[in-house]
């Protein structure tokens, strides 16, 4: 890095120097050429060759001069250019994975230049990056803690049992049970967190798939759940066919009908529809239930985020729902109903004919919850 710059700066006070050396001895040599003409014409020879020798030397003297100024003018100015050149690369030495990169700001001063303008996209980046970093952070951590509840559970209930000297068969079984119940919700959260992962930041496979199909296959696996709160499930499932990731794809119908019937209420309904509509397919899963403020909707997709607070689940189905949607291009909408419940759905590029769109950006559909 060093040496590319001393080498621009370098190459900038050569180049001015260049240019005055051409541009001066163009300059001089016509002034000369004019010069020694009319010397010659008015003055006698001997004369005229000696003014002439010592016009050469000046000429020469003063064209070194005016070189080795330019030269060391564009060292100066040059490395007054390049500062914020420099100021930006010592920012980005001093971004590290750990720490907040905003501490590491240019802020440049100076007038809005190009430069300028590199300095404060840089800063931009940067910001982002802060986010970027203090959201993951806050993921972690969130996600260690939720990990940790089902692992409590189980410490617990062992040293509990262990401790007791008597504890029978009896114990030992109801001991089981509640340690499955933790394991279970460990192998869920793990689980959720790695579709996350997968999903997050790509772009969906290409498969061809059919949304009623993945609306089918969740309604069925809900079935004895819906059934047992007596909930009245009412499908109409025409065919939806788009391009991704069929697993992904099946999750996703997946987490909004379990969300449907799991937040619903004793004797509630519950309607998944599909479609398409125009250049979309969708997947649209409305449901009775407690009433939810506008305001609250956003937060719902963040991950761990459960409204009316704790309940069995982990948080993190929306947040899947929200990531397989962005990795197909697509966008989900979700909408509260006044009289309670939710309307959830999902617009995903219609499947066409033909080869499959070839740049499909991940996260370029942004959710129209804007969360
Ligand atoms: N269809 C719905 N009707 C009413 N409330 C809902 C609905 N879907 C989600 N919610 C609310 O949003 C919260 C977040 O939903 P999300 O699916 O992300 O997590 P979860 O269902 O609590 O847990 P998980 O899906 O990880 O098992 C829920 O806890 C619930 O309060
Ligand atoms: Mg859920």
């Amino acid at each position: 890095m060093q040496r590319v710059r001393v080498s621009v700066r370098l190459r900038f006070a050569a180049l001015l120097a260049l240019v005055v050396l051409a541009a001066g001895g163009a300059l001089l040599a016509v002034a000369y050429a004019l010069m020694a003409g009319h010397l010659h014409r008015t003055l006698a020879e001997p004369l005229a060759s000696h003014t002439l020798g010592t016009l050469r030397e000046e000429f020469a003297l003063a064209l070194a001069g005016a070189v080795i100024i330019a030269g060391g003018l564009g060292w100066a100015a040059a490395h007054r250019l390049l500062r914020p050149l420099r100021e930006v690369t010592d920012a980005a030495r001093r971004v590290t994975g750990s720490g907040d990169p905003r501490a590491a700001l240019v802020a440049a001063a100076g007038p809005r230049d190009e430069l300028r303008e590199l300095a404060d996209t840089f800063d931009a980046m940067l910001e982002r990056l802060g986010d970027a970093f203090a959201a993951q952070r806050r993921f972690v951590a969130q996600a260690s803690h939720e990990l940790r509840r089902p692992l409590t559970v189980i410490r617990t209930e062992l040293d509990v049992t262990l401790a007791d000297p008597d504890a029978g068969a009896g114990d030992l079984r109801a001991m089981a049970r509640v340690v499955e119940q933790a394991v279970d919700r460990c192998e869920d959260l793990v689980s959720g967190l790695l579709t996350l992962a997968r999903g997050e930041g790509v772009a969906a496979g290409d498969e061809p798939a059919d949304l009623a199909r993945a609306a089918r296959l969740a309604v069925e696996e809900t079935r004895a759940e819906a059934r047992s709160a007596r909930l009245s499930v009412r499908c109409d499932l025409q065919a939806a066919g788009v391009r991704g990731d069929r697993r992904l794809l099946d999750r996703l119908a997946a987490n909004l009908v379990e969300n449907a019937v799991r937040h619903n209420v004793h004797g509630g309904g519950v309607v998944v529809r599909t479609r398409t509509r125009g250049d979309r397919a969708l997947l649209t899963v409305e449901n009775d239930g407690p009433v939810i403020a506008p305001e609250r909707v956003p937060a719902m997709v963040e991950p761990f985020v459960r409204l009316g607070g704790g309940g069995p689940g982990s948080g993190l189905g929306l947040s899947i729902v929200r990531t397989v949607v962005r990795a197909h291009g697509g966008e989900l909408a979700l909408t509260p109903r006044a009289a309670g419940g939710l309307v959830a759905e999902v617009a995903l590029p219609v499947r066409t004919a033909g080869p499959p769109p070839a740049a499909r950006a991940a996260g370029s559909g942004a959710p129209a919850t804007r969360a």
